[in-house]
């Protein structure tokens, strides 16, 4: 059984990463995310932050932010954008992952932000902090090892999952990403 005193949970700008750090997130998120491993921390485009867990010198858990206007039925609204949440397999099922979403909704609910958004096909941790899914008709720009492919026009039918953070509802309308999607 590990033992897992609280551990804090540490914002990073992306450009305040230094090479060990950037060396960790990526072996993490290769080992999480083994369909989608590749030489670096992040698959399409580099986030602008990360949060970090770390317990000693290893990293444990990670999620990336993208902070962006997108615009819904016309209207402009402020996302913070979840990516590739992992958690170390050896510290699963411990509130990690609680933690880092936890953290995210409250840095939301704290600056000017409308909504938390991300894709999710496994939705269960985020229906119990809160997320509901959507269905639209989205478009977003298609990225694939550093070349773009043009915009995608398709209807997601409950990928998106979004948290109210500011004033605004969600609007009626398509969402068009204005940007890749996470
Ligand atoms: C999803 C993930 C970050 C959860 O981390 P965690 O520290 O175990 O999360 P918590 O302890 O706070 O909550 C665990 C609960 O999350 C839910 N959960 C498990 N795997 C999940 C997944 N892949 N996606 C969404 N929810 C998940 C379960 O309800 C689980 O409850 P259980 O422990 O009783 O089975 C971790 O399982 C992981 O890194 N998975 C691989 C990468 C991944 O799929 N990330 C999500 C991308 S959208």
């Amino acid at each position: 059984m590990i033992e897992l005193v609280k551990m804090e949970t540490q914002r990073y700008p992306e450009l305040e990463l230094d090479s060990e750090l950037h060396r960790q997130i990526t072996e993490l998120r290769n080992q999480c995310f083994p369909d989608h491993a590749v030489p670096r921390s992040y698959y399409k485009q580099m986030p602008h932050f990360r949060e970090l867990i770390h317990n000693g010198k290893h990293l444990i858990a990670h999620v990336g932010l993208d902070y962006r206007t997108i615009s819904v039925g016309g209207v402009s609204i402020s996302i913070l954008g979840v990516i590739d949440l992992c958690v170390d397999p050896d510290h699963r099922s411990l509130g990690l992952g609680g933690q880092l979403i936890k953290s995210v909704i409250e840095l939301g609910q704290a600056k000017q932000v409308d909504f938390i958004l991300l894709a999710a096909d496994d939705q269960r941790l985020y229906h119990d902090n809160g997320f509901g899914a959507i269905s639209a008709d989205c478009s977003w720009l298609k990225i694939d090892e550093f070349k773009n492919y043009g915009i995608a026009k398709q209807r997601l039918e409950n990928v998106l999952m979004i948290h109210k953070v500011g004033e605004k509802d969600w609007p009626v309308g398509p969402v068009d990403m204005l940007g890749y999607l996470f």
